[in-house]
């Protein structure tokens, strides 16, 4: 790995627009790459991004996240400009989102990574995703993709994360409890 560079880590703004298009262009070929309105169409709904900021203000990377259900998360994006490679800025803003949504209750992450993109697949296995199912011509272009999971023993024990799991849990077993209880008192 070269040398660490000082790049902090912050959540996307609606001025990032403009700067995380230009890299989503730059780093996928056109038949992956998300376009500026998909990205816009993105931030705005459920999804949230983290960027990656050097000292001069300039952006050289994010990644881009939403909660699909109560236990599962989905990274959508993630990109790092060519200058900025092997550094560990791709694993941290990874590890930064996996934080997330940790917090948010998801205790399972999927995402789908090109089945040609070899650095990528190397990345996500060193951060514990496995490959679950290969999606048959997924991509604009006919080309295929891995879907690839986190283990769920591979969860962080973040006190924050570990909270809101049993919160979340507690809630559904009081919800089903409550449900079995009027199903027996119509059967009865
Ligand atoms: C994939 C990508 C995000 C990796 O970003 P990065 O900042 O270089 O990643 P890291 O420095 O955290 O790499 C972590 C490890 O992944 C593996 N890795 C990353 N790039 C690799 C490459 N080109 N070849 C082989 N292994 C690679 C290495 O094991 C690396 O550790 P090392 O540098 O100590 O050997 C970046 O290459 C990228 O933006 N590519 C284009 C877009 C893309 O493919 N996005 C992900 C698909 S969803």
């Amino acid at each position: 790995m070269q040398a660490s560079i000082a790049m902090k880590l912050r959540d996307y703004r609606p001025a990032d627009l403009e700067s995380i298009s230009c890299i989503e262009q730059k780093c996928f070929p056109a038949a992956v790459a998300s376009s500026r309105e998909t990205l816009q169409r993105m931030l705005s709904g459920s999804a949230s991004a983290i960027v990656a900021e050097t000292p001069g203000g300039e952006l050289g990377g994010f990644v881009v996240y939403r909660k699909v259900n109560r236990v599962t998360g989905s990274l959508l994006t993630l990109d790092v400009l060519p200058e900025h490679r092997r550094r560990g800025l791709g694993g941290r803003l990874v590890s930064a989102a996996k934080e997330r949504l940790a917090e948010m209750g998801v205790e399972k992450i999927r995402l789908r990574v090109s089945t040609d993109n070899a650095a990528a697949q190397v990345m996500y296995e060193r951060l514990d995703f496995r490959r679950v199912r290969r999606d048959q011509a997924f991509y604009q272009d006919g080309s295929d993709a891995w879907v690839l999971e986190t283990m769920p023993w591979a969860w962080s024990l973040n006190p924050a994360a570990v909270w809101t799991r049993m919160r979340e849990r507690l809630r559904h077993f009081r919800v089903t409890g409550r449900l079995r209880r009027f199903q027996e008192r119509d059967q009865s």
